[in-house]
């Protein structure tokens, strides 16, 4: 299974990334999971906001986008909506772009009075794009994901404890997402 954990927050370091570093953490006791790793951020940004699709790097983050089985996305919560780097780069996507995959939304935000803006403003977004299943959303505040004193984050054990939730039902997944996959296989001859 191959699983695109996607950053989108404009700013390093970040929470968002942090949460999403620590599922990929988890990912990788689970067998038979491949994960790879894109960072909107560090797509070339005329490219990105000019919708470029000659451009090589974001042919390419396109391209990861397509052969992954489930998506892992992480946002910061701005303006009580998910980045605007997200949505430059989901706007470039096919129109049925997460069509029979999976995706699980994290979010980090300065306060629990937007825990809500992923089920709101996110999830219609990707359910509009043809996934097989959208996840229960992970949303965090900063107080759950605090900055160390020799760098890095430090992640709340309860938000440890949703994230193994959700390593739990993206594993459960897996045959539903595999099934999918095979629904398209055009039959022999
Ligand atoms: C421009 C901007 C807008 C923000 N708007 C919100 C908001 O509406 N609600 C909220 O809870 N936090 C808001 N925040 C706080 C961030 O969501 C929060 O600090 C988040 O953890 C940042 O994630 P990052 O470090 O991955 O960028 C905002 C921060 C910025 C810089």
């Amino acid at each position: 299974m191959n699983i695109l954990l996607i950053s989108s927050s404009p700013t390093l370091p970040s929470r968002s990334t942090a949460l999403l570093a620590s599922f990929g953490e988890k990912l990788k006791s689970i067998a038979g999971i491949h994960t790879s790793s894109l960072s909107i951020r560090d797509l070339p940004p005329q490219s990105l906001l000019h919708a470029d699709w000659n451009n090589a790097l974001l042919a390419q983050a396109i391209a990861a986008v397509d052969a992954a089985d489930a998506l892992v996305i992480a946002t910061p919560i701005y303006k009580a909506a998910y980045s605007g780097l997200l949505k430059a780069f989901l706007d470039l996507l096919p129109q049925y772009g997460l069509r029979d995959k999976a995706v699980l939304p994290l979010a980090t935000g300065g306060s629990p009075h937007h825990m809500l803006a992923l089920d709101y403003a996110l999830r219609p977004v990707l359910q509009s794009m043809g996934p097989r299943l959208v996840l229960p959303s992970v949303y965090a505040t900063d107080a759950q994901i605090t900055a160390q004193t020799l760098g890095g984050y430090q992640i709340a054990h309860d938000i440890h404890a949703r994230l193994d939730e959700s390593l739990a039902l993206l594993t459960q997944a897996r045959p539903y997402i595999y099934s999918a996959a095979k629904d398209q296989t055009p039959a022999a001859a």
